[in-house]
């Protein structure tokens, strides 16, 4: 593409954000998906927070205990049944970057033997965690978000969280998991009131229309950078709630026409960075935010988006676009913005 024609293109982009100013759906959709994530994080960003200390409701050693905005917040450098011993008031539980020599084990019913009744969040990030006993998190009925992230975990029991009824984020990217294989019925977990799963960078391989059939509550799911290739037409077709799927970073080259046929809420997909080279004929009725940049799209014929015509914000950047058909965008009455960059 010469240098004029991209400035025609960008040209256009830049009509496109103009000449339409009804109201942003990206907005409300996607702040609604990630509020509550945002939410969790400011548990241990808080600027007010004040030392925590008295006679009945002690710190236990290899911790830091903290108030902020109500909440009662551990940050501990280990986790030792018999040593410890948690007030039960504490609400936050944060481990992050624990010595690697010592790798921390969740044997069953671990956090309930240190007190931790009225835990609503738990985060153990980059440290290595040995092992999840199937019924570490048991017990813990206000457990509502749970990080797990990067910490060298390698196997998960699919009833690990089946307990936990208020349980709603649940993070686990980076590391080495194992998934069920392809062609098998297993499930990954039974969460069924998990609403945000992320298990990006999982080394997960193969996704099922059994891995995530117990997980009937999904609203975000990301499974972004775990070389997934072909998927089946049902892979999705169970979780009628999802209004956000991060596929990038995988190994994706086409993808079925009807995955999406069951899920009416899908507002947001980021296919970006997999060598896909067309979305010709997916149907996704209420798409609102299509991530393609970086694939291999290269013509855009009069027709490809003709399956997600509501389409508001559209990135097809860093592909090495050839052709754009001059009807290309004819029926996407909603486009706000588009990303030809
Ligand atoms: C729509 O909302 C998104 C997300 O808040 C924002 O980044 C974008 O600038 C908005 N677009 C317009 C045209 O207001
Ligand atoms: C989980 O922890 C990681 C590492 O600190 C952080 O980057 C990520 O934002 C956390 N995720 C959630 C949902 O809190
Ligand atoms: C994770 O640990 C490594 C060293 O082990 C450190 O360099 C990195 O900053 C840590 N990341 C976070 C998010 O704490
Ligand atoms: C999932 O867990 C619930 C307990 O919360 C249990 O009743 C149900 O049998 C489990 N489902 C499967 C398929 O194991
Ligand atoms: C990704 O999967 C393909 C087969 O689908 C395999 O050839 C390749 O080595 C895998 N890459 C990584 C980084 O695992
Ligand atoms: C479009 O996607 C690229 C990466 O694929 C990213 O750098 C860029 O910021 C995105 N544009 C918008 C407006 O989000």
């Amino acid at each position: 593409m010469g240098a004029r024609s991209r400035k025609l293109l960008l040209l256009l982009a830049a009509c496109a954000l103009a000449a339409s100013e009804p109201l942003n759906k990206t907005a409300i959709k996607s702040d609604m998906a990630t509020d509550t994530i945002f939410q969790y994080e400011d548990y241990d960003s808080a600027e007010d927070q004040e030392v925590l200390f008295s006679e009945d409701r002690p710190c236990p050693r290899d911790c830091i205990c903290t108030v902020s905005q109500g909440y009662r917040i551990a940050k501990c450098n280990r986790l030792e049944v018999g040593t410890q011993k948690f007030g039960d008031d504490i609400t936050d539980l944060v481990i992050e970057n624990a010595d690697p020599t010592f790798p921390i084990n969740l044997d069953d019913f671990i956090f309930k033997k240190l007190g931790l009744h009225q835990i609503a969040t738990i985060k153990i990030v980059n440290s290595t965690i040995g092992f999840v006993g199937p019924n570490a998190f048991h017990g813990l009925h206000e457990l509502y978000a749970v990080n797990l992230s990067n910490n060298k975990l390698k196997t998960l029991h699919p009833e690990t969280f089946a307990n936990n009824k208020k349980l709603l984020l649940l993070t686990l990217s980076n590391n080495q998991l194992k998934f069920p294989e392809a062609g098998s019925h297993d499930y990954f977990l039974n969460a069924s009131s998990v609403q945000e799963l992320d298990v990006s960078y999982c080394n997960m391989k193969y996704i099922t229309d059994s891995t995530f059939k117990n997980m009937p509550g999904l609203m975000y799911l990301n499974v972004a950078g775990n070389n997934l290739s072909d998927m089946d037409a049902n892979t999705f077709k169970k979780l009628l709630d999802l209004e956000e799927l991060d596929l990038s970073d995988n190994n994706i080259k086409s993808l079925p026409e009807d995955i999406f046929s069951e899920n009416t809420e899908l507002a947001t997909l980021h296919i970006q960075r997999n060598p896909i080279d067309s979305v010709y004929g997916l149907q996704i009725s209420d798409l609102l935010t299509l991530n393609a940049g970086q694939t291999n799209i290269k013509f855009i014929g009069p027709s490809m988006f003709n399956g997600m015509t509501y389409i508001a914000n559209l990135n097809l950047s860093g592909n090495s676009i050839e052709k754009i058909h001059n009807q290309a965008f004819h029926k996407l009455v909603e486009l706000n913005y588009l990303d030809l960059s």
